[in-house]
């Protein structure tokens, strides 16, 4: 038995040995690989970084090993980088090298191997996948379109909210309803649809669903088969706007894209616009919450430019900008996605001098980028008030590489458009209609962060009390 070890031990140094010459081979001369922690055969560097790779543990790192460091995850190279000239170098110079996206197993699961838009190499079936989207989803006339019913979908939530006796005593998990919400926003955009209460049969079973091949089916079944009955028995008369996936059977139709391309579309629409939107909306209720002042020159704000009473709707926002200056520091600080969606490069390239292998998983910490005390004036405080003086020239739509919630470049999120006027309504319409506080007996709200790898939301949703206004 003891043989049987030692035996195992002496072949395990063996291997441990020739793996660190191969990996001290790459690294010293046929590659010149970025700095990281030494890695270990097989495992790479998992077992000294683990395999939570959150923005604040790639920040510890990347204040060790620099701006750029690469950490072996098993057979894969993880480069990240940490600096506004670096995301700069691999978000827009050379956007085309690092325009892809990583795959693996549960990717290929999730997007029938890459049949999708968001994780998606770059090439010509994402070209294609981005323009058939924009017209049906980005641009200013879908914002023009289906303004007035997220306008709608604010005021159900505030009606719904003052309806609810516990909101102004116990409070309330608000979250619940904005994801309703949340989701009817994007179904009206899609399908035309909305659900009419956080009971609907159809709406738990959506949420329930997190199995692909079910969730797929259910998309088909319930919406775009709906849709197409309602196309061909001709009920949608001529005047009838078209909603978005009338566009993209249409592109269907013609050719340019098959069946589950279109449920892909709808999926990766799903994952990507109604759970980071929520987040954001959340996080900013919780900032509101624990800094009465900031809540209190907002409403004024809202009070003063409007009309007290007189509700928020899309055009307002760009009047507004205390509201959107608080928007905008939600998302400095509280990143929805932190790490932006994983880059990678389909063959060898250079980034700072460093060789980056082939199919490299490249990740921008967009989080520290805008969170650097060297680059911001103490960046830990929630002040929107930065977006009014020293930093007022800087836009969400990545005009500085410091801050880049949205990421910037061909891969950048074109939901932006979307999500800003979304984000401007439903937190000001909040604000205007309920002082915002935490529940009895507590002076603030819990705002520990969740972190993983594609996101960053609040660990506990906040019970919020939502005292109703009177005018
Ligand atoms: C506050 C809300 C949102 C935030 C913070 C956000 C952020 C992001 C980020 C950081 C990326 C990755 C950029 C990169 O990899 O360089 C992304 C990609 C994407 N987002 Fe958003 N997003 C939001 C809302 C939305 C909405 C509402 C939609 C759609 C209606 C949307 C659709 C997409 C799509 C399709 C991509 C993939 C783009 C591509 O790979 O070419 N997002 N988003």
């Amino acid at each position: 038995m003891d043989l049987l070890l030692l035996e195992k031990a002496l072949i395990a140094l063996f291997a441990a040995i020739i793996g660190a010459i191969f990996i001290s081979k790459l690294r010293g001369k046929k590659f010149k690989l970025p700095p990281g922690p030494i890695p270990v055969p097989i495992f790479g560097n998992w077992l000294q970084v683990g395999d939570d790779l959150n923005h604040r543990n790639l920040t510890d790192l990347a204040k060790k090993f620099g701006e750029i460091f690469l950490l072996r995850m098993g057979q894969r190279n993880l480069v990240v980088v940490s600096s506004p000239d670096l995301a700069k170098e691999v978000l827009h110079t050379q956007g085309v090298e690092f325009g892809s996206r990583t795959r693996n197993v549960v990717f290929d699961i999730f997007t029938g191997k890459g049949q999708d838009m968001v994780f998606t190499v770059y090439g010509e079936h994402w070209r294609k996948m981005r323009r058939i989207m924009t017209v049906p989803f980005f641009t200013n006339k879908v914002v023009q379109q289906y303004r007035h019913g997220w306008e709608a979908e604010a005021a159900a939530v505030v009606e719904d909210v003052k309806k609810n006796p516990a909101s102004a005593t116990e409070g309330i998990v608000i979250r619940r309803r904005l994801q309703l919400m949340m989701y009817n926003n994007m179904f009206r955009i899609m399908f035309d649809r909305r659900f009419e209460s956080e009971d609907d049969p159809l709406f738990l079973k959506l949420k329930a669903l997190n199995v692909k091949e079910k969730r797929l089916q259910l998309f088909k079944d319930y919406f775009v088969d709906e849709r197409k009955k309602l196309g061909s028995s001709k009920k949608l008369d001529n005047n009838q706007l078209k909603c978005a996936i009338d566009h993209i059977l249409e592109a269907k139709d013609k050719g340019e894209i098959n069946e589950d391309n279109v449920l892909y579309i709808v999926e990766n629409i799903n994952v990507a616009a109604i759970e980071t939107t929520l987040w954001s909306i959340e996080w900013g209720i919780a900032e509101l919450v624990n800094h009465p002042d900031i809540q209190s020159k907002l409403r004024h704000e809202l009070d003063t430019k409007l009309g007290p009473g007189v509700q928020i709707t899309e055009p307002d926002v760009q009047n507004l900008p205390y509201l959107q200056a608080v928007v905008k520091e939600t998302l400095r600080l509280r990143m929805a996605i932190p790490l932006l969606v994983p880059h990678m490069n389909l063959h060898d390239a250079k980034l700072a001098g460093h060789d980056i292998p082939a199919e490299s998983k490249i990740l921008v910490n967009a989080w520290w980028l805008a969170n650097n005390p060297e680059q911001w004036k103490k960046p830990e405080e929630f002040r929107p008030e930065r977006f009014l003086e020293e930093e007022a020239k800087v836009e969400a739509n990545g005009n500085d590489f410091r801050y880049l919630p949205f990421g910037v470049g061909r891969r950048s999120c074109p939901g932006i458009i979307l999500a800003l006027p979304i984000l401007g309504i439903t937190i000001g319409r909040l604000i205007q209609n309920f002082e915002l506080l935490p529940p009895p007996g507590q002076t603030k709200i819990d705002t520990s962060e969740k972190g993983g790898q594609f996101s960053l939301h609040i660990l506990k949703h906040s019970t919020v009390v939502a005292k109703p206004r009177s005018f």
